[in-house]
C-alpha cells in the first residue's frame, strides 16, 4: 500500500479520489485498532506477572518470552520491565513514573536507554543493555578497564568519557537535567573493543529552571550530588549534571572517588558544614592524566556552579586528550620516559 502513496515517476502524492480516502481511513483505522489490541495483550501479560514480594526493591524483571507481538518489540526479545514504586500508603507512585516517561521519550537517542513500551503509571519496558559479559554498570566496567594499564593509556576509557559528555550535551539541548549521572545508572553496552555508555534511570531529571519536587537519594547518589542539590529550593541547572560528569570522569582517570563518602554522609546531614574538599588533586593519584585534562575535571568537580566549565569544553578537553593518549602509546614509550611526558602535557 506504501508504494501507492507517492507517484513512482514524480515521487510527487496524488490527489486522491473519495473512494481511495476512504479506503486509507479504513486501513489506519484497522492498523490502530489492531496496535491497540497489540498493546492491550501485552498489558495484560505484563500485569499476570505476578511480581512477588520483593521486586518492591528490585522492580526489573525480564522477559525472554512473554511479549508476543506488540509494537516494536519482537516475540522472544529480552526486555527490561521498570515497574512504578510504592509511596507510603501503598499505592503505585504513577505519577513519577509517567513523569520518566515523558522526560525518556523527550530522549530518545543514541546513549540513552531505549523506551520500548510504557504501561501507563505501572511499568516502563526497557531495551536491554549488556556487554558480551552480561549487565554491567560503569562501575563494573572501569573496575576492569584503569586508564592506566602499565605504560599503557587506555583510550577506550576516554572514549566512553566523550560519549557520556556528547550524550548529556543533547539531553541539555532538550533543556532537561538528569540529576542523577551516577555510576549506577551508566550502564555498558556495546564490545569490548567498543564499549557503548548508555544513561539510564529519568526518575530524577527536570526541566532547566525548575524547582524539582523531592530527590530520592539512592545508595550511590551522595557522591554524585553537588552542593546546590542538597538545596531543595533550588533550580535545577545544567551545571549539576556535569558536576556528576566531573566525578564519573575523576573515578575513570584516578580509580578513586573524588570526596570522601563519610564526608559527604555528614554534609548531607548538616548542610550547614563547608562542602568537603577533594581528597587529592588528579595528578597526585595519577599523573599520567594531562594537566589540562585534569585542570577541567577538577573544575567541574567546583564546589561553586558559576566555576564550573561548559560541556564544549570538557569536550574539547577530552578530544585533546585522546591525541596525547594515542602519541604516548603509539611512541611506545616505557617507564620514566612516559611519565616524563605526562608531566610535560
Ligand atoms: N535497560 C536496562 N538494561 C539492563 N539493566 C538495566 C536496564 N535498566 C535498568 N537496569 C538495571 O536496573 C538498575 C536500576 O535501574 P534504574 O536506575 O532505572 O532504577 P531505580 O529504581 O531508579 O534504581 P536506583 O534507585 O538504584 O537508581 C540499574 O542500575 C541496572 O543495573
Ligand atoms: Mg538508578
Amino acid at each position: 500500500m506504501g508504494s501507492q502513496i507517492l507517484d513512482e515517476q514524480t515521487g510527487i502524492l496524488p490527489v486522491l479520489s473519495l473512494s481511495q480516502t476512504t479506503s486509507f481511513q479504513q486501513e489506519i483505522d484497522e492498523k490502530r485498532a489492531r496496535e491497540r489490541k497489540n498493546q492491550i495483550n501485552f498489558e495484560q501479560q505484563l500485569f499476570s506477572l505476578n511480581f512477588v514480594q520483593n521486586q518492591k526493591m528490585n522492580p526489573h524483571v525480564s522477559l525472554e518470552t512473554a511479549i508476543g507481538d506488540c509494537g516494536p518489540i519482537r516475540s522472544g526479545e529480552t526486555v527490561v520491565i521498570k515497574r512504578a514504586n510504592y509511596l507510603a500508603d501503598g499505592s503505585l507512585d504513577s505519577a513519577a513514573l509517567d513523569e520518566e516517561a515523558r522526560f525518556l521519550r523527550d530522549c530518545q537517542m543514541l546513549g540513552i536507554v531505549n523506551l520500548r513500551n510504557y504501561v501507563r503509571g505501572y511499568a516502563l519496558v526497557l531495551g536491554e543493555i549488556r556487554t558480551e559479559t552480561g549487565h554491567e554498570t560503569f562501575n563494573d566496567w572501569i573496575k576492569s578497564n584503569p586508564y592506566r594499564r602499565e605504560n599503557h593509556l587506555n583510550t577506550a576509557v576516554l572514549d566512553v568519557l566523550m560519549k557520556l559528555v556528547v550524550t548529556t550535551e543533547q539531553i541539555h539541548k532538550r533543556n532537561i537535567i538528569h540529576r542523577d549521572l551516577k555510576e549506577a545508572n551508566i550502564l555498558m553496552g556495546g564490545t569490548a573493543e567498543q564499549p557503548a555508555p548508555v544513561i539510564a534511570d529519568f526518575g530524577n531529571a527536570c526541566y532547566a529552571g525548575t524547582v524539582p519536587q523531592g530527590r530520592k537519594i539512592s545508595a550511590g547518589s551522595l557522591t554524585a550530588m553537588p552542593p546546590e542539590q542538597f538545596n531543595s529550593e533550588a533550580q535545577a541547572r545544567k551545571e549539576s549534571d556535569i558536576y556528576a560528569l566531573g566525578v564519573l570522569m575523576y573515578h575513570a582517570l584516578t580509580g578513586f572517588p573524588s570526596r570522601s563518602p563519610d564526608e559527604l554522609e555528614q554534609f548531607a546531614t548538616s548542610p550547614k558544614k563547608e562542602f568537603p574538599k577533594l581528597v587529592a588533586s588528579v595528578r597526585d593519584r595519577n599523573d599520567y592524566v594531562s594537566t589540562a585534562l585534569a585542570k577541567v575535571v577538577e573544575h567541574c568537580l567546583n564546589s561553586d556552579y558559576a566555576h564550573r566549565p561548559s560541556l564544549a569544553e570538557v569536550r574539547d578537553a577530552l578530544s585533546k586528550e585522546q591525541a596525547y593518549a594515542q602519541c604516548i602509546n603509539a611512541a611506545g614509550l616505557k617507564g620514566i620516559a612516559t611519565r616524563t611526558m605526562a608531566r610535560v602535557a
